[in-house]
């Protein structure tokens, strides 16, 4: 596996290989887990060659003890990627990211608003910003994104279907530990009883899902269930618990089946909803999410 950090050696590469051969990116900001290699296998799947970008990007922080804090270790990335069939690692620095005097930003206005862009002033800014600024480097066909954050993943669909920038951009499901928790590198900043006590967010997407399959559509109504289940563990704090329409983000009212309207529903009413919960355990923040979707069964029952 290649290793390259300076944008105009990636731009020298891809300029050389995009016209032979399919280009698929998976970018991340290292530390990397078993979530982020799934993303690789992923991609190898959809490119010929696979380029990963390790780029722990400041531009996304909002608290500077968050950034001097994350993990970092690019020989174990490199070792990982190298073993997953990554064909090119790109990783470079940021003075070369940002040059000085940089003043160049990237903003999707609405998909940024709710739920984690709530809450972290500035943050999607940073990440399109970024994302962006690697499309270009590395200049890929085809680029994978994790569901685990989904809005991320909403925001950067929209971004390049507004910027024309002719990049498939691929979402990989979410990989979880085998007791729920959705892998994470902020993961290893649990303590033993807080990791144990981070399972509680799987449980309450776990429960919004039978409320849903017991018939439930009311979304304040699985709000509250999930909120409940959270409220069951003392060392969760929630930041933010929510259901929204899994495209646009925007609050929903409640879910529908999926037969029944003909005419098209109300736009806070949808036959699937985002579940979407942030929840600090001690001082690490935890994010996950599940696609609540009214059973076909239920659809079913009703043109019995
Ligand atoms: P990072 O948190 O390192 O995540 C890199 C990619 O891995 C993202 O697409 C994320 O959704 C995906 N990912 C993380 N955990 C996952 C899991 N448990 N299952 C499946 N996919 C998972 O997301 C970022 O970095 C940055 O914001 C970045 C896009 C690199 C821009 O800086």
């Amino acid at each position: 596996m290649r290793t390259i950090e300076q944008v105009s050696a990636m731009q020298a590469w891809s300029h050389e290989v995009r016209g032979r051969a399919r280009v698929a990116l998976v970018p991340t900001m290292g530390a990397l887990h078993a979530g982020h290699l799934s993303l690789v296998e992923i991609a190898r799947r959809h490119a010929d060659k696979v380029v990963a970008s390790v780029f722990v990007n400041p531009t996304q922080f909002d608290r500077a003890d968050d950034f001097a804090r994350y993990p970092c270790d690019l020989e174990r990335d490199g070792g990982l990627l190298a073993t997953a069939g990554v064909d090119l690692l790109f990783a470079p620095q940021a003075s070369d990211m940002y040059p000085v005097g940089a003043q160049t930003t990237v903003t999707v206005e609405q998909l940024a608003e709710p739920l984690c862009g709530a809450h972290r002033p500035g943050y999607f800014r940073g990440v399109a910003t970024v994302v962006l600024k690697l499309f270009l480097a590395v200049r890929p066909h085809v680029a994978v994104f994790g569901e685990k954050d989904y809005q991320q993943l909403a925001l950067i669909r929209r971004m390049v279907r507004d910027l024309h920038l002719e990049i498939d951009v691929v979402g990989a499901p979410i990989v979880r530990e085998e007791d729920g928790l959705a892998m994470s590198s902020r993961n290893r900043h649990l303590d033993a009883a807080e990791r144990a006590a981070a399972t509680c967010l799987a449980r309450a997407l776990a429960v919004a899902e039978e409320r849903v399959a017991a018939g439930e559509r009311d979304a304040a109504a699985l709000v509250a269930a999930a909120t409940a289940e959270l409220g069951r563990e003392p060392r969760a704090r929630i930041e933010y618990a929510a259901v929204v329409h899994p495209e646009t983000l925007s609050p929903l009212a409640r879910l529908c089946d999926r037969d029944s309207s003909a005419a098209a529903p109300a736009s806070d009413v949808a036959d699937r909803a985002l579940l979407a919960l942030a929840v600090w355990i001690g001082g690490t923040r935890l994010i996950d999410n599940r696609l609540l979707t009214v059973p076909a069964a239920s659809r079913e029952r009703r043109s019995a």
